[in-house]
């Protein structure tokens, strides 16, 4: 997709939180490119900072997080704004519209005491101005788009009569009633069970495809983003250590985190092999960032060189970049 002029450029995007005395670094020069129909899948451990890289996104962030960097969005009418800077009803139309979120937790985006057909037809109104019987037949239409079976009948019942898969793609529905061009996915399979993990997974792909949407998945798995992702970034500490093609980065990692993660996916790589035991050692605090390599001390290939100065993004390949002062050396 890269003859395509992107739907958003991150550059430099640092998020910090009031920590203390000292500001908690969450994610730290964070660049990107997102082409319309593209999913960029945000991966790493917990703590790496992809929820706060992907709600600094969608403006998520209350006004004591200090938000910096330049997120370049390119409006339906070809203008580019600046969305870290946006305010007011720019800002109204674009959040809930051209850009939804979808978290892990189905529960907490739905109102327990509404019908879940009520809930998405008041967004429709909202959103669109739609009459009360369009927007309820609209309702069901986009129930049944995310593959609820029965929705007219479904339509009527509250968030604790579905299942969580079901309660999930009716938060995707709703999520859908603005007609985002962005969807921005947090983990929104980790609170399912596996096969119905591979269910959304799957819708969201679905969706993405049919709909040319653009898509941020966010997910600790890259197991679970080798079906769905176009591009990988790959956070660490805060960082990206590294990004490229999805099918590039799996098949042939360049930064010894990737190759790490990789290594904690039995089905990709490990077949018939003794189950992964994670990633030996612990991420560095995002309140003493650490001078040089972040990965230095968890890496079997960490050399003087990489505990001496900050290790820049080096091109590794056209449209991949590693963090790494030895990837060349990446098995
Ligand atoms: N509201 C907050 N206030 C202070 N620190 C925060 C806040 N939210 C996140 N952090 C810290 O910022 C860092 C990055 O957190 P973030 O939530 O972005 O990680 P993540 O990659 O999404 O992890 P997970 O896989 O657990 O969701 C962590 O050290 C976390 O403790
Ligand atoms: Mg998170």
């Amino acid at each position: 997709m890269s003859g395509t002029a992107p739907l958003l450029r991150a550059e430099g995007l640092s998020v910090a939180f009031p920590g203390g005395k000292d500001w908690l670094r969450a994610a730290e020069d964070v660049s990107f490119a997102l082409a319309p129909g593209e999913t960029l899948a945000l991966v790493g451990e917990s703590g790496s900072g992809k929820s706060a890289t992907a709600m600094a996104v969608a403006r998520l962030h209350g006004p004591e997080v200090r938000v910096t960097g330049r997120l370049a969005w390119t409006t339906r009418e070809g203008a580019e704004v600046d969305l870290a800077t946006l305010r007011g009803e720019p800002l109204r139309r674009l959040r809930g519209r051209d850009i939804a979120v979808v978290f892990q937790d189905p529960g907490s985006a739905l109102d327990p005491v509404f019908p879940v057909g009520d809930q998405i037809a008041e967004t429709l109104r909202h959103l669109n101005g739609a009459t009360r019987r369009a927007a309820a037949e609209g309702a069901v239409a986009l129930l049944e788009r995310v593959g609820i079976p029965d929705p007219a009948r479904r339509a009527g019942e509250y968030p604790h009569q579905l299942s969580g898969g079901m309660r999930q793609r009716a938060v995707i529905a709703l999520a859908l009633a603005g007609q985002p061009r962005l969807l921005i996915a947090d983990e929104p399979t980790t609170a399912l069970d596996v096969t119905i993990q591979a269910q959304i997974v799957e819708l969201l792909q679905d969706l993405q495809a049919r709909d040319g949407m653009a898509m941020i998945f966010v997910s600790h798995d890259l197991g679970l983003v080798a079906g769905l992702a176009h591009r990988i970034a790959v956070l660490y500490a805060g960082q990206v250590v590294e990004q490229g093609p999805a099918a590039a980065v799996l098949s042939a990692p360049r930064h010894p985190y990737t190759r790490a993660l990789l290594d904690c996916v039995p089905e990709l790589e490990n077949e018939g092999a003794p189950p992964p035991r994670g990633i030996p050692g612990r991420m560095p605090s995002p309140l003493r960032p650490v001078p040089h390599c972040r990965f230095a001390d968890r890496c079997a290939l960490a050399a003087p060189a990489c505990r001496e100065a900050p290790v820049p993004m080096l091109e590794v390949a056209p449209d991949r970049a590693s963090r790494c002062l030895r990837w060349a050396e990446v098995a």
